[in-house]
């Protein structure tokens, strides 16, 4: 057994590499393009943040912290997309499904009243909230307070 265990160990690394995050979203979403130009452009970041503040606020908060008026009353607490491990996990992709199927058995609604354009747009700036260089650059840094 022992020669294996130098040979399992090796072979790790490169299993970890195979597996990519978006692996478990639905086949459709996995495959998307994610249109990484719009996601680095401040104006879309900017355009985000208006719909965020016009739709998601309510229960995410104006700064997406998850505490929004209606937050309180939730059976589910809205997710705070501020918090680093949440930021580290979430891929543009996975925001992008959730934002569109949204969250089943919970408040989280989906948004398909938003077409592909506006909902990158939210990505960007959702991705935006974690802070670190993007913040600099991005919406978030012009959020009140
Ligand atoms: C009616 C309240 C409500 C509104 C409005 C709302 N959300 Fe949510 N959202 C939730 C709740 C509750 C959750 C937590 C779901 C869970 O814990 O699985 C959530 C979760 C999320 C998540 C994380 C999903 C995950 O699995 O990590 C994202 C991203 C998100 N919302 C984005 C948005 C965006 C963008 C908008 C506006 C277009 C929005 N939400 C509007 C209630 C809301």
């Amino acid at each position: 057994m022992r020669p294996l265990l130098p040979l399992a160990l090796l072979a790790l690394p490169l299993l970890a590499a195979c597996s990519r995050p978006d692996d478990a979203l639905p086949a459709a979403y996995r495959a998307i393009d994610v249109p990484r130009e719009r996601l680095a452009d401040p104006a879309a970041r900017l355009r985000g943040r208006e719909l965020f503040q016009e739709t998601c606020a309510l229960c995410h908060g104006p700064r997406g912290d998850g505490h929004g008026p209606r937050a309180g009353s939730l059976g589910t607490p809205p997710t705070d997309l501020t918090r680093a491990s949440w930021q580290r996990s979430a891929s543009p992709r996975f925001v992008y499904w959730r934002v569109r199927e949204g969250v089943p058995g919970t408040d989280m609604p989906s948004w398909k009243a938003f077409d592909p354009d506006a909902t990158w747009d939210l990505v960007a700036y959702v991705l935006s909230l974690g802070g670190g260089e993007d913040r600099a650059a991005g919406a978030a840094s012009k959020l009140p307070g």
